[in-house]
Order: C-alpha cells, then structure tokens, then sequence
C-alpha cells in the first residue's frame, strides 16, 4: 500500500515536472526538422515542402534543421526569382555540412534549394514566412541533437 502510494506520488511528481516543462517550452522558440521523417532530400512530389510548411507558423527565435549528409546533399538561401527558377548562379549563402541549423532572426521571407542535380526542379525547395508571432507544429526547444 505505502509502495504504491510512494509510486504514485512520484507519478504526480513526474507528471508536474513534465507539464513545467511544457509550460516553459510553451514560449520558446520552436525547432522545425524541415521535411519530417524525410529530411532534406528529393521528395517524392514537387509540393512536397510547401505542404510541410503549410500548416507552420515560423517565428524570430526559432531555429530550422535541414537534415542531410555532407556529399549526398547542400543547402543554399537564394533570392525569390532564384528559388522559383531554380537559378543557382548567385546564391546568398551556401551550407554543404549537414545537417544545417539556421536561425531565424528577423522576419521575412526566405527561400532555400538544394543544387545537388535536378534536386530543386524535382522539388528540393523551400519557401518559409517568419512572422512576429511564436512559431508552432515544430519541437519545443531545448531539444538535444546527437
Ligand atoms: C506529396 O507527398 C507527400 C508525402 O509523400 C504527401 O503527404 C502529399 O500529399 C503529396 N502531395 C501531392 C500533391 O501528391
Ligand atoms: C543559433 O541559436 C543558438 C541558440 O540560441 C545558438 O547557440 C547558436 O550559436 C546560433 N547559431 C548561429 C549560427 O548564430
């Protein structure tokens, strides 16, 4: 009796800690792992990455993964005309050590490709708006990647 009533103290315990937690993480910037479960790679349809951001909210303070291996990929900001044309000529900036963390630090629009191949033509692209508002559908930071 004593043993499960200490057990489920500890339960309640757990459970308060955890919902702290979530409270806390509940005004934190947002993690996106962009793609989900399919990274940064060529998708299997061209809306492949606008039906990922779709239903986000991308806020100042949040962080996006794009994840990929160095060699089998690379990421590169590009203008708008660039990122619908697939123009990889004058790129702002280009990461190829995957995976890339960026930090999104001021609102706007930004758009990102991959050069590898076809890989934007055939989809490789994403466009995200970072608004004022917190970010959501991401993981609450802190998170632990290894
Ligand atoms: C594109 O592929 C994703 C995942 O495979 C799927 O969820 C989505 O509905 C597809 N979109 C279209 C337009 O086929
Ligand atoms: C991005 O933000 C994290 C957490 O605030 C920080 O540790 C990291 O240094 C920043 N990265 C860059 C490239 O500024």
């Amino acid at each position: 009796m004593e043993r499960s009533s200490s057990v489920s103290l500890g339960l309640v315990l757990l459970g308060c800690s955890v919902m702290a937690t979530m409270l806390m993480g509940s005004t934190s910037a947002v993690l996106h792992v962009v793609g989900g479960r399919q990274g940064w790679d060529v998708p299997d349809n061209v809306t492949f990455y606008q039906d990922w951001a779709r239903p986000r909210t991308f806020g100042v303070g949040d962080q996006l993964i794009f994840p990929y291996r160095p060699g089998s990929n690379n990421l590169l900001a590009v203008k708008k005309k660039a990122y619908e044309t697939c123009d990889m000529s004058d790129p702002i900036k280009i990461y190829y050590m995957g995976p890339t963390i960026l930090n999104l630090t001021a609102v706007g629009d930004y758009y990102y490709v991959s050069s590898s191949g076809r890989h934007c033509e055939h989809g490789q692209r994403l466009h995200v708006t970072v608004g004022n508002a917190p970010g959501s559908s991401g993981v609450k930071l802190p998170i632990k990647l290894n």
